[in-house]
């Protein structure tokens, strides 16, 4: 599987930095808000948990399951895969995902829960890739910018393979081109 990976764009050390600096950040805004973060499985998984762990404020969690998503391409929609069932009529949102490539999936999922009379929402993700973006989100709170190739680990996957890498890489184009 190691193997695979073409170079190391963020190590262990390098992402707990990241999670407790981008944990820090959200702590100091959202004190007295009791957020709700609903995390993006299944890329959210690993960086969420560490995110939250250095966030110390009373806060709920919910997941929910989309894609946008096949192999290495975008679809160009979001698709609803597993909806959380949580009232957020006015609720201060934070979604929890992986990467923002093209944007779709963060402006769809936001304008979801304000649809839904939450009171605040934004987006954090680990990853940034902004020359992928095909809206003009901005994202509030990220943990590092990529370059515009395919990145996979610590919960990213390419065809559902590499989550479980302890870093994060960008992988060989042998392996999808
Ligand atoms: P967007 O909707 O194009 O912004 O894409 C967001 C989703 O696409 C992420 O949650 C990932 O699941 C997937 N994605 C985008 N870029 C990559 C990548 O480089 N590696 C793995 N997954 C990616
Ligand atoms: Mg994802």
């Amino acid at each position: 599987m190691i193997n695979d990976i073409k170079d190391v764009i963020a190590n262990k050390e390098q992402i707990e930095n990241i999670c407790s600096k981008l944990g820090k950040k959200i702590e100091m805004d959202y004190q007295d808000k009791f957020p709700i973060f609903i995390g993006l499985l299944k890329g959210c998984q690993p960086f969420m948990s560490d995110l939250l762990k250095s966030i110390n404020c009373y806060c709920e969690i919910e997941y929910m399951k989309v894609s946008s998503y096949a192999g290495t391409k975008t679809t160009g929609k979001l698709n609803i895969k597993v909806d959380t069932n949580v009232d957020v009529k006015d609720r201060n949102i934070i979604i929890i995902d992986d990467i923002v490539d093209s944007g779709i999936t963060a402006s769809n999922v936001i304008q979801l829960f304000i649809d839904r009379g939450a009171k605040s929402v934004e987006f954090c993700a680990l990853l940034d890739k902004p020359e992928g973006r095909l809206t003009d989100i901005t994202v509030k709170y990220v943990g590092m910018n990529v370059p515009n190739e395919f990145v996979v680990g610590y919960g990213l996957d390419y065809n559902e393979k590499y989550r479980n890498l302890p870093f994060i890489g960008i992988l060989k184009e042998e392996i999808y081109k």
